[in-house]
C-alpha cells in the first residue's frame, strides 16, 4: 500500500447528528477525551444556539465564533485519524447541517432513550438515506428512565425507515441501569453510577455461563439471555457490507454523560466505519486514492467582524493529497489559486497545515472567491455532484429600505446566497425578490448582516408558501403549458433552474395530478 493509500484508510470522517438535548455536545467530548484531543471535561463548548428563538445578536455571534473553533474536530485514536464535523443544534439553521452531511463518510445518530426518535433526526436521516450514508446509532442517557429498548428499536427502524442490529444490549436502565452486554465484543460491561467509566469489563463469550448469576444476579441475568436470544433470532447478524450502504445501522446503548458505552462505540466505529469513498462527478467518478487532489466547498464561514471582511471556505478532499503554496484550479472561475494558510483543525486548535489527505476538512481563508460547492482541482476540469439545495420551508419577500443603497444591497445579496445562507428566489411574473430559509432567524441574520457587512437596509414581506420544487419534464408542451397556467407561482432559482412556488400542500398535489408528466423535486439536484 502506498503512503498515500496508508493516510487515506486511517480516516473517518462522520458527523454526529441528533434532535437538541439527545447529548450530541456531550458525546463529542467523551470522544474527544479518549482522542487526548482534550484533556479536562467540560471543554468543549456547546455551539448550541439558545433555544428560545432569541434575536439576541451578540448572543449569536459569541456562538458563531465558538461554533469555527469547533466546526471540524480532528483528532488520533488508535492508529487512525479521526475527523468530527459538527453540525449546529439549532434547528433554523438546519441547512447548514444538511450541507455539512454531504461532506462525511458516516454519521453516528444520538437518540434520548425516554424521548427515541425525534423531529430533527427525523429530517436529518433522510438527507442521510438519500445519500446512502453509512449510520450508526447511539441511544443515550440509559442511567435516566427510558423505554423499552425493544420498543426503541421498533421505532427506529420505522421513523428512520433503516435497518438496525443491536451491538450492545442494555442491562436495566434508570437507576437500577447495571451496564450493557457487549455483543461486538463479546463483553459485559459494568455500570457503577457517577464513576464516570466503564466499572469492569469482563469477557464474556457465553452468555448462558453460570458465571453471569454472580455480576448481575438471577433474574437479570435470565432476562438478559432471553432478550439476546430474541435479538439472535430476530435481527440477523450485522453485515458490514448492509452497514455500508446505508441500509443497517448497528446500535449501541449508554450514557455519554457517564462515559459509558462510548469508547465501546469508537471502538467499533474505527474498525467498521468507511474511510473516504468515491465521490460522484458530473464528468466521472473520482477515487480518494487518485494522485491528484480534488476537493469541494461545502461551508462558508463568514467572519462577523464587519472590519475583517474574510471568509473561511470550508473543503472537503475528495482525492488525493492538498499542499500548501502548490496551484490549484479553482473550476468555475477557470483561474489558478494557490493558499499560503490553509488550517487544519486538530485537537480544536486551528493551524496552518502543509498537507492534508482525502478525507479531511481544511480552511481557506478567502475574500469571496468561493461559493458553496466549488470546487478546486489539480487541474482537470471537475464538477461534484451532491449538494442541492433543500426545498426551504419559510419564505419572505425581500425589498429595498434604502434607495440609496440598492447596489450594495444587490452585493450583500449575492454573497449572503453564495455563502449559503438562505436560498434565492425570482418570481417570473412580478419580478420580486424571495427568501428562502428552513428557519425564522436566518432572516435575522440576513437583515443584520447587510446593515453591518454592506451598509444596505432591507424590509421583510411576508409570503405564504408552503414549498420551492424544481421541477423537469421531458414534454416540453405540457412543462410550457403548466409554465403559463402557473406564471404568478414561477420563479427561478440563483442558478437560473425553474421553481414552482406552492402556496400549498392541496395545491401541489393538484399539481402533481394534472401534470402527470412533470416531476416536482423538493431538492435541486435529482
Ligand atoms: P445536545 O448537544 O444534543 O443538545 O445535548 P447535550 O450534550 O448538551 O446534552 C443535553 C443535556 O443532557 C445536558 O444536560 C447533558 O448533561 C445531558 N446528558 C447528556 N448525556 C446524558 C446521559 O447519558 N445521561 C443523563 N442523565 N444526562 C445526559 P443539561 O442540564 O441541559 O446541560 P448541562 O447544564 O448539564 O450542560
Amino acid at each position: 500500500m502506498s503512503e498515500l493509500e496508508k493516510e487515506i484508510h486511517k480516516r473517518r470522517t462522520f458527523a454526529i447528528i441528533s434532535h437538541p438535548d439527545a447529548g450530541k455536545t456531550t458525546l463529542t467530548e467523551k470522544l474527544l477525551l479518549f482522542g487526548g484531543a482534550i484533556h479536562v471535561a467540560g471543554a468543549v463548548k456547546s455551539n448550541k444556539i439558545k433555544k428560545t428563538a432569541t434575536s439576541d445578536w451578540m448572543e449569536i455571534e459569541k456562538q458563531r465564533g465558538i461554533s469555527v473553533a469547533t466546526s471540524v474536530m480532528g483528532f488520533e485514536y488508535d492508529g487512525y485519524k479521526i475527523n468530527i464535523l459538527d453540525t449546529p443544534g439549532h434547528q433554523d439553521f438546519a441547512e447548514d447541517t444538511y450541507r455539512t452531511l454531504t461532506a462525511v463518510d458516516s454519521v453516528i445518530i444520538v437518540v434520548d432513550s425516554a424521548k427515541g426518535v425525534e423531529a430533527q433526526t427525523r429530517k436529518l436521516m433522510e438527507v442521510c438515506r438519500m445519500r446512502h450514508t453509512p449510520v450508526m446509532i447511539f441511544v443515550n442517557k440509559m442511567d435516566r428512565e427510558g423505554r423499552d429498548p425493544f420498543e426503541l428499536l421498533d421505532e427506529l427502524e420505522e421513523e428512520l425507515k433503516i435497518g438496525v442490529r443491536p451491538l450492545s444490549w442494555p442491562i436495566d436502565s434508570g437507576q437500577r441501569f447495571k451496564g450493557v452486554y457487549n455483543i461486538y465484543q463479546e463483553k459485559l460491561d459494568l455500570y457503577t453510577p457517577s464513576k464516570q467509566t466503564v466499572t469492569e469489563s469482563i469477557g464474556f463469550k457465553d452468555i448462558n455461563s453460570p458465571d453471569l448469576e454472580k455480576h448481575i444476579g438471577g433474574p437479570l441475568a435470565a432476562k438478559l439471555r432471553e432478550d439476546i436470544e430474541l435479538i439472535d433470532g430476530v435481527y440477523p447478524e450485522l453485515d458490514i457490507n448492509t452497514y455500508l450502504k446505508g441500509q443497517i445501522a448497528p446500535v449501541f446503548f449508554g450514557s455519554a454523560l457517564n462515559n459509558f458505552g462510548v469508547k465501546e462505540l469508537l471502538d467499533c466505529f474505527v474498525k467498521i466505519a468507511p474511510s473516504p469513498r468515491p465521490v460522484e462527478a458530473i464528468e466521472r467518478e473520482v477515487n480518494p486514492e487518485e494522485n491528484s487532489f480534488s476537493g469541494f466547498i461545502f461551508k462558508i464561514h463568514a467572519n462577523m467582524d464587519p472590519n475583517h471582511r474574510s471568509c473561511i471556505a470550508f473543503v472537503k478532499i475528495c482525492s488525493g493529497k492538498f499542499e500548501r503554496n502548490v496551484n490549484y484550479k479553482h473550476i468555475r472561475l477557470n483561474r489558478q489559486l494557490k493558499f499560503s494558510s490553509p488550517t487544519a483543525f486538530m485537537a480544536q486548535k486551528k493551524e496552518t497545515v502543509d498537507e492534508a489527505y482525502a478525507g479531511d476538512i481544511i480552511g481557506l481563508p478567502d475574500t469571496g472567491n468561493f461559493k458553496i460547492g466549488d470546487t478546486l482541482t489539480s487541474g482537470e476540469d471537475l464538477h461534484f455532484k451532491g449538494l442541492p439545495s433543500f426545498s426551504p420551508e419559510m419564505f419572505k419577500y425581500i425589498e429595498n429600505a434604502d434607495p440609496m443603497k440598492s447596489k450594495q444591497l444587490q452585493k450583500g445579496i449575492d454573497q449572503l446566497m453564495d455563502e449559503g445562507v438562505a436560498q434565492l428566489f425570482t418570481n417570473q411574473f412580478n419580478g420580486r425578490k424571495i427568501i428562502g430559509t428552513v428557519g425564522q432567524l436566518q432572516f435575522e441574520v440576513i437583515q443584520y448582516r447587510l446593515l453591518h457587512e454592506y451598509g444596505a437596509q432591507c424590509r421583510w414581506e411576508s409570503l405564504n408558501l408552503y414549498k420551492a420544487c424544481w421541477i423537469e419534464s421531458e414534454n416540453k408542451q405540457q412543462l410550457d403549458d403548466f409554465k403559463k397556467r402557473k406564471a404568478q407561482y414561477m420563479a427561478v432559482d440563483k442558478e437560473g433552474r425553474d421553481v414552482f412556488l406552492a402556496d400549498s400542500n392541496y395545491v401541489l398535489m393538484m399539481a402533481q395530478q394534472d401534470f402527470k408528466d412533470i416531476k416536482f423535486h423538493f431538492t435541486s439536484e435529482f
